[in-house]
């Protein structure tokens, strides 16, 4: 079967002439039904964009797109129509995302009235108006159950500014589940919530996987929380626009091959004082992130990698080569030298 999502060499280009800049560059990504695969980088390398360009909500400039081995560039109408309700995205702040005049159970029923239309057939309930509106009110609290957001009676007639950040943010998942996607982009979800239930949320999220057969792509710049949420998926590390690393979480996590996954990695606190004994830290020659307007020639890591070698490192652009334990980097400097982080 085709993969749900695939990436294949998509560009990002914003901008003209001198200010343009390339906000992604040639990724390629599959992404199989049922995967968590997160994408994991500094801020501006790229990350919300690739995920925007996934649900649809931006075109790329050059290459392709595919849902489940379509084109979507390339969908017709009814096509199209199916792919924007069943790949949704969270996105970071849910409060820019949900409209303060409405209350939650508006903002939920809303979609499953539409969504029913759309969808046509009897209702449990009849098919009259009463009948629509009665399944819309049974079903929003379902999933505000679903969500944990519990005594559901004590939520349904709150606005936002009457939430908490994790609430709303549950509202927000919620309201992407009444179109039943297939696929939820979760852009930085979990970023701007209280550390401490940040944890609670991953796990409401985890939990949609098995029951609503959701795959995710899940971005955040925290490899930590990529590390947890998908210790049995893949991670992708981006840096400046460009895939730099891939491959299944426990071999990226111990044995990462590319510097700046290292040197995310070694970013990383570790709570264990063994494992955080034995950690290597990789000493970047400049913590400074070069300008998109103004990329080094070459991998684009040179400027601050430890493992800099002249006339090599800035002079080709490194391409993704297999290694042995699973998924690709792109240093052929380091790909064959392991290093055990953790
Ligand atoms: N709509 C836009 N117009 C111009 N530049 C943009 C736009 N969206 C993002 N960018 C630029 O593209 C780069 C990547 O941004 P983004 O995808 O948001 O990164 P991330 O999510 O990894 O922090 C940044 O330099 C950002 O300033
Ligand atoms: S290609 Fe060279 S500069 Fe780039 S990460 Fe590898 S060693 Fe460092
Ligand atoms: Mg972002």
């Amino acid at each position: 079967m085709a993969p749900i999502i695939e990436l294949r060499n998509v560009t990002k280009y914003f901008g003209s002439g001198r200010d343009q800049v390339t906000a992604v560059d040639a990724i390629s990504l599959d992404i199989e039904a049922g995967e968590i695969v997160c994408l994991v980088g500094e801020s501006g390398c790229g990350k919300s964009t690739t995920g925007r360009m996934v649900v649809g909500l931006l075109p790329p400039s050059e290459g392709q797109i595919l849902y489940q081995g379509q084109d979507i560039s390339a969908m017709e109408r009814a096509d199209y129509q199916d792919y924007r309700r069943a790949v949704q995205i969270i996105h970071q702040d849910p409060y820019a995302s949900l409209n303060p005049t409405q209350t939650v159970r508006q903002m939920i029923t809303a979609p499953l009235l539409r969504h029913q239309t759309q969808r046509g057939g009897p209702t449990a309930n009849g098919s009259g108006r009463r009948g629509k509106r009665r399944d819309a009110e049974r079903r929003a609290a379902e999933l505000l159950e679903i969500v944990d957001l519990t005594p559901v009676a004590d939520f349904l007639d709150k606005y936002p500014h009457q939430l908490s950040g994790g609430q709303r943010q549950r509202v927000s998942v919620a309201r992407a589940l009444t179109v039943e996607p297939k696929f939820i982009v979760a852009d930085e979800a979990v970023s701007m919530v209280d550390v401490s239930i940040r944890v609670s949320l991953l796990n409401m999220l985890y939990r949609l996987k098995d029951e609503f057969d959701v795959t995710f792509l899940f971005i955040t710049h925290d490899l930590a929380l990529a590390k947890y949420f998908a210790w049995e998926g893949r991670i992708t590390v981006m840096y400046l626009g460009r895939i730099v690393e891939e491959g299944p979480t426990p071999r990226l996590i111990t044995d990462s091959r590319h510097p700046y996954t290292q040197a995310l990695l070694g970013a990383v606190p570790e709570a264990d004082p063994e494992l955080a004994r034995k950690k290597v830290h990789v000493e970047l020659r400049s913590a400074e992130i070069p300008s998109l307007l103004n990329l080094p020639a070459g991998c684009t890591f040179h400027p601050r990698c430890p493992y800099f070698v002249p006339g090599q490192c800035d002079a080709r652009v490194p391409a993704l080569e297999s290694i042995a334990d699973g998924g690709t980097v792109a240093c052929p400097v380091r790909k064959a030298e392991s290093i055990q982080l953790v």
